[in-house]
């Protein structure tokens, strides 16, 4: 760790991380949550399904509608407990107390039987909106480790709420009681809106389900690879510490149109490794016995050590790869082009405020076609610990736009 740290102090930019500021659309001391009615509040309070101190946001997901300047922003909650009313919602107009109101998103409906119906959402830890308006969200199907449904993933247009794909995932490639699917990647036909490839990393299970969309097959990877490291599993975040022992959390791709091979570049929650591995190692299916943990192991390259945990990643159509770095708390970049080495990391902002934990980090195209990163941190650090001080500002939506923040320029 400390070498990244004196790697960027040597540089100006570390004068430009300290100097950079992203802009701050929201922020709450705890989620204020919208229901039907009163009536429905009060049922979900008694009955145990709705737990204020259990409502923890992990991801940000936003949509520009065609030729609109404001857009749509969503937040996944997922159900690490049962006392999570909904596990998908929007961000509203209406200020509350606590902050900016949230909505159920599709449909209170869809989350309301907390796992008793399969066709709802269980439970949602990421979602990928993709360059044609279509939200995809992987659903875990659990609550707290219990399997209540298979793990699944759903397309939605957001042009008109329809559903455009669903996918269960068959139980050979998930282990019951264990597996925790957080992020879905999904990788489009470079000049059409197919969907050639999804990608899905099962962070406690350890491993990642590659879903090829128009055979309808799908295998699983799981190796060393995609495992924790024991030196990675404490986090320490503004001084307080707390324990996790995830494997793979997320996956991005080299962008298209940038030439070469392209890669599937992953990492384990706990781990400081940045993994990769050719793209048309993973997509041929025929590669991937089940349960083969040697298969196309010499494909696998480990990139580099960062130093500490990355969270929430994202990739640049200019092919600079992003992360929530957990120490120092800041947004981490890498150009693709370069190796994954101390020199050629650059800490873009530091903030030890109000990057505590970035667990959701987006590259979004907004209505000009411009890129933006949009992060959101939920200060884990201490509702997994000593609790969360509903005095402070606990959870953050922050954006800047990424031309911006790579070049030291201010956040627009
Ligand atoms: C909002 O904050 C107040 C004061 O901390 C608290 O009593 C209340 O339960 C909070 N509401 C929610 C929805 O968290
Ligand atoms: C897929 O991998 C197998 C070996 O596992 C190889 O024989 C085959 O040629 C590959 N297919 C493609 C399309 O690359």
């Amino acid at each position: 760790m400390q070498t990244v740290l004196r790697a960027c102090l040597g540089c100006c930019l570390w004068l430009l991380a300290s100097v950079q500021a992203l802009e701050s659309i929201f922020g709450s001391f705890n989620l204020e949550l919208e229901f039907p009615t009163p009536q429905e509040r009060e049922r979900t309070l008694r009955e145990g399904l709705y737990d204020p101190s259990s409502v923890i946001p992990v991801d940000v997901d936003v949509y520009y509608k065609h030729g609109d300047a404001t857009p749509s922003i969503f937040v996944t909650i997922p159900r690490f407990a049962k006392g999570v009313p909904y596990s998908l919602a929007y961000v509203t107009n209406e200020m509350r107390p606590n902050g900016t109101l949230l909505q159920a998103y599709p449909s209170y409906e869809w989350h309301k039987t907390h796992g008793a119906d399969c066709n709802g959402l269980t439970s949602v830890y990421r979602t990928q909106i993709d360059e044609c308006g279509r939200m995809w969200i992987l659903d875990s199907g659990e609550i707290d480790f219990i399997q209540l449904c298979p793990p699944q993933l759903y397309a939605i247009d957001l042009e008109n709420g329809k559903i455009v794909h669903q996918y269960k995932m068959p139980k050979r490639l998930y282990k019951e009681g264990v597996s925790r699917f957080v992020t879905p990647t999904v990788d489009l036909h470079p000049e059409n809106c197919d969907v050639t490839f999804v990608y899905m990393a099962d962070s406690i299970g350890d491993g990642i389900v590659v879903y090829d969309v128009a055979a309808q097959q799908s295998w699983r990877i799981e190796n060393k690879f995609t495992y924790p490291h024991p030196d990675f599993g404490t986090f320490t975040i503004a001084g307080e510490s707390f324990q996790l022992w995830d494997g793979t959390v997320s996956t991005t791709l080299t962008p298209h149109g940038l030439g070469g091979r392209r890669m599937l570049y992953f990492h384990s929650l706990s781990s400081e490794w940045q993994m990769g591995i050719p793209l048309d190692v993973v997509n041929n299916g025929s590669n991937w016995k089940l349960n083969d943990i040697g298969a196309a192991l010499e494909q696998f390259q480990l990139l580099g050590k960062r130093g500490s945990q990355c969270v929430g990643t994202a990739m640049s159509e200019t092919g600079f790869l992003l992360c929530g770095l957990v120490k120092p708390s800041s947004i981490l970049a890498w150009n693709i082009r370069e190796p994954y080495s101390h020199q050629n990391l650059v800490m873009l902002v530091e903030d030890e405020e109000r990057l505590q934990f970035t667990s959701g980090l987006k590259i979004v195209r907004n209505h000009e076609g411009k890129e933006e990163m949009w992060a959101l941190s939920n200060r884990l650090q201490k509702a997994f610990g000593a609790g969360l001080n509903y005095k402070e500002v606990n959870f953050r939506i922050l954006k800047c736009g990424v031309q911006e923040l790579l070049s030291g320029r201010p956040c627009i």
